[in-house]
């Protein structure tokens, strides 16, 4: 929270443990496996469309209901991620979504905000990395583009990335290595 109070954006290097996130990884391979992972879309409504050479990776949403143990962890652990920010920051954070992604050797996702131009419900923007084995020359970082200055964020495990959906472009570099991760948003409503 420090870190997004002084430059906004926020990182933590250990908001996933590594059990948690050892079991995230088994259910996301677990989807694509299944060919439940599918290509992402961009807009909302009738703005709705796919275009790969905007973005490439594949999603799957989570489901607030889910049985699955890793997921409910994760869940509660939002739950007081978010009770924390309402409490400190006065957020207002009243819904959130997450989905799973993965991009395959070669995907990217162009610069682009995460806010729809009709609806600006998203208020912060959540990324958590799951890649072990993350390292220097794997590609795939998410760069944020501020006023003056630009972030290069490595996906690594147990990192987590937040910052305001409306506010900065950002864009994820090709991957040269398969690249997992769980996006979300936290939102008004
Ligand atoms: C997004 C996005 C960044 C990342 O899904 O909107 O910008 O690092 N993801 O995965
Ligand atoms: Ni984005």
């Amino acid at each position: 929270i420090a870190s997004y109070l002084n430059s906004g954006v926020g990182q933590s290097c250990d908001f996933l443990s590594s059990e948690l996130s050892d079991g995230l990884v088994l259910n996301l391979v677990g989807h694509k496996m299944k060919n439940d992972m599918k290509s992402a879309g961009i807009g909302q409504n009738e703005d709705f469309h796919k275009d790969l050479t905007y973005r490439k990776d594949k999603i799957h949403w989570l489901e607030t209901t889910t049985s699955n143990s890793s997921e409910r962890l994760f869940f509660e652990l939002i739950d007081s991620w978010i009770s924390y920010l309402n409490q400190t920051c006065y957020a207002g954070i009243m819904k959130s979504e997450f989905h799973y992604a993965l991009y395959e050797q070669g995907s990217f996702y162009k610069k682009h905000l995460d806010q729809f131009s009709k609806n600006d419900s998203r208020v912060f923007s959540m990324i958590m990395y799951l890649n072990a084995n993350w390292k220097e020359g794997d590609g795939g970082e998410l760069v944020i583009y501020k006023e003056n200055e630009t972030i290069k964020i490595p996906p690594s495990l147990g990192r987590m990335v937040f910052f305001d959906s409306g506010k900065y472009e950002h864009e994820v570099l090709p991957t040269i290595v398969s690249r997992l991760s769980i996006t979300g948003w936290l939102k008004r409503s």
